[in-house]
C-alpha cells in the first residue's frame, strides 16, 4: 500500500493500484448500500465509495464532515466521478472525529467570514492561497532576473510616508510610533548601497473606507532603483505584470480553471500597456459627463470608468503635484505636475503607484513644508540628498488588489488568508 497525494490519483498515476490517502472528509452522502465520501487533502478532492460489505463500512458510518482519516482502497477510473477517478474503500482509520461542522450550504456570507479559520479549508480558499504563493514566486523570479536584491525593511516607523490620514499610531514603550504605510523611504536608503532593491512586506493603512479594494493590512510589492526615469519605470512595471500574468496562466492553469478565473485574460496580458496622461484622463472623463476638474484626484468611480474603456491594464501618468506625496519629483518647467504614475486595471482601478523621487535637497525641503510636514522628521531622508544624490524611481504594487483582479474575486478580502478591515481582525 503506498501513501499518495490526491493529486496523483486525479492525474491518473494510480489507476488500478491499491493506495492510501490521508486527509479530511469534505462531503458525505449515505445510501442504503453505499456511502459516498469526498476526501480532500492539500492537493485536491477525490470521491471514495464505501460498500456495505466492505470492512470500511462501520468507520465510514461514523465519519462526520471534516473528520481526519486515512483511507485505503483501489483506484478506479470512473467518468461519473468528479475528476474521473474514485477510490473504492477497503479500510478507513479515523484520526480525529470532528464535531458537527458549523459551515453548511445554507450559511450566510457574514457567517462564513466570522469562521474564517474554518472556511480556509474550503477548496476555493485553498486554490486562491496556492495561486497567491505562486504569484509571489513569479514576482521574486522577475526581480531576480533583473538583478534586484530583496531587502527587509522595518514595520515600526517614526514618520509618515503617505500622509497622516491613514497612519496607524502605536505606543512603542514610551514613544509614539507608527505602522508603516509603505517601505519606500527605506528602499530609497538601500539603493545607495545595493542599487536595485525590492521588498515584499506588509503595509498598514488606517483606511475607514469599506470597499472591495481596501484592507487595513496588505502585502506590498515595492521596487526602487537609481539612474532611471519614468519610461524605465513604466517599462519595468508592465514587464513585471506581464510576466506574473503569463506565468500564472501557464503554471496555474488547472487551479485557475477550477476557481472559474479567466485564463485567457491573463495569458493575453502583453506589453506595452497603453499610457495616458492625467490631463488626457480628465478629458476622457469629461466626455463621459464627469464634473471632475483638472487638479482633482480620481475617485474609485472615475478609475473604474476609465478602466472600462481599456479593458486591460494601463498607465495614467503626470499627475497634479498637489494630489501626490511630498517625495514626488516635479517637472522643473511645470512644478504643478508630478512625475507619478498609476497602473489601473478593470473593475479594481489603481493597483500600483510609482514615480520619480525628488532628488534635490532644497526642493524636497520645500515640498515637505508645503505639505505641512515636519522637516526634522525627515532628516535622515534628506541625508540621502546630501550625500551623493541620484535620480531614482520606484513603485508599490498591492498584492491583494492584483490578485482580486487576476482571479476575478468579488472582494479583496478573499485575496489574503486573514483579512484585516475596519471590522475584521478575528481570528
Ligand atoms: O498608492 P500607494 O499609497 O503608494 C505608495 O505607498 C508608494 N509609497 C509606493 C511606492 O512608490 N513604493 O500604495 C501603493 C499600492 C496601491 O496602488 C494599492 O495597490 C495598494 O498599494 N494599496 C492598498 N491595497 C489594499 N488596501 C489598501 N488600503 C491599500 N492602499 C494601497
Ligand atoms: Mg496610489
Amino acid at each position: 500500500m503506498t501513501l499518495v497525494k490526491i493529486r496523483e490519483v486525479l492525474d491518473g498515476c494510480c489507476d488500478g493500484k491499491k493506495v492510501a490517502v490521508r486527509g479530511w472528509v469534505y462531503r458525505k452522502r449515505e445510501g442504503k448500500t453505499m456511502i459516498f465520501l469526498l476526501i480532500r487533502d492539500s492537493t485536491g478532492v477525490i470521491q471514495c465509495t464505501v460498500r456495505k460489505d466492505s470492512a470500511a463500512w462501520s468507520e465510514a458510518e461514523r465519519l462526520t464532515i471534516e473528520s481526519s482519516l486515512t483511507l485505503e482502497g483501489t483506484v478506479k477510473s470512473d467518468p461519473r466521478a468528479p475528476g474521473g477517478y474514485e477510490i473504492v474503500a477497503e479500510a478507513i482509520s479515523i484520526i480525529g472525529l470532528a464535531e458537527l461542522f458549523p459551515i453548511t450550504k445554507d450559511k450566510s456570507e457574514q457567517f462564513i467570514r466570522d469562521v474564517r479559520h474554518l472556511w480556509l479549508r474550503s477548496r476555493r480558499m485553498n486554490l486562491i492561497m496556492k495561486i497567491r504563493a505562486n504569484v509571489l514566486g513569479f514576482t521574486r523570479e522577475f526581480f531576480k532576473s533583473q538583478d534586484f536584491t530583496e531587502v527587509s525593511p522595518p514595520m515600526f516607523i517614526s514618520a509618515a510616508v503617505e500622509g497622516g490620514s491613514t497612519l496607524f499610531g502605536l505606543k512603542y514603550f514610551d514613544q509614539d510610533l507608527y505602522l508603516t504605510q509603505s517601505s519606500q523611504l527605506y528602499l530609497e536608503i538601500l539603493i545607495y548601497s545595493l542599487e536595485k532593491v525590492y521588498c515584499i512586506a506588509p503595509s498598514f493603512r488606517a483606511e475607514k473606507s469599506r470597499t472591495i479594494r481596501h484592507l487595513t493590512e496588505y502585502w506590498h510589492i515595492e521596487g526602487e532603483w537609481p539612474f532611471a526615469d519614468m519610461h524605465d519605470l513604466m517599462r519595468f512595471e508592465e514587464e513585471l505584470l506581464a510576466y506574473i500574468c503569463q506565468q500564472t496562466a501557464d503554471k496555474c492553469k488547472k487551479q485557475l480553471e477550477e476557481l472559474g478565473a479567466d485564463v485567457t485574460k491573463l495569458s493575453s496580458v502583453k506589453t506595452p500597456f497603453p499610457r495616458i496622461t492625467y490631463t488626457e484622463a480628465v478629458e476622457r472623463l469629461a466626455k463621459k459627463g464627469s464634473a471632475l476638474k483638472w487638479g482633482d484626484d480620481f475617485g474609485y468611480d472615475d478609475e473604474k470608468a476609465l478602466a472600462e474603456e481599456f479593458n486591460k491594464p494601463f498607465f495614467i501618468y503626470d499627475y497634479p503635484a498637489a494630489v501626490k506625496a511630498f517625495y514626488c519629483k516635479t517637472y522643473r518647467e511645470h512644478p504643478e505636475i508630478a512625475m507619478s504614475v498609476d497602473m489601473l486595471v478593470p473593475r479594481i482601478g489603481e493597483i500600483s503607484t510609482g514615480g520619480v523621487r525628488e532628488d534635490d535637497k532644497d526642493t524636497l525641503i520645500r515640498r515637505i513644508r508645503e505639505m505641512g510636514l515636519k522637516e526634522e522628521d525627515y532628516d535622515w531622508y534628506l541625508d540621502l540628498r546630501r550625500y551623493g544624490t541620484v535620480p531614482h524611481v520606484g513603485f508599490g504594487l498591492g498584492l491583494e488588489r492584483l490578485l482580486t483582479w487576476m482571479l476575478d474575486l468579488e472582494n479583496i478580502i478573499d485575496a489574503i488568508p486573514f483579512p484585516r478591515t475596519t471590522r475584521r481582525f478575528y481570528p
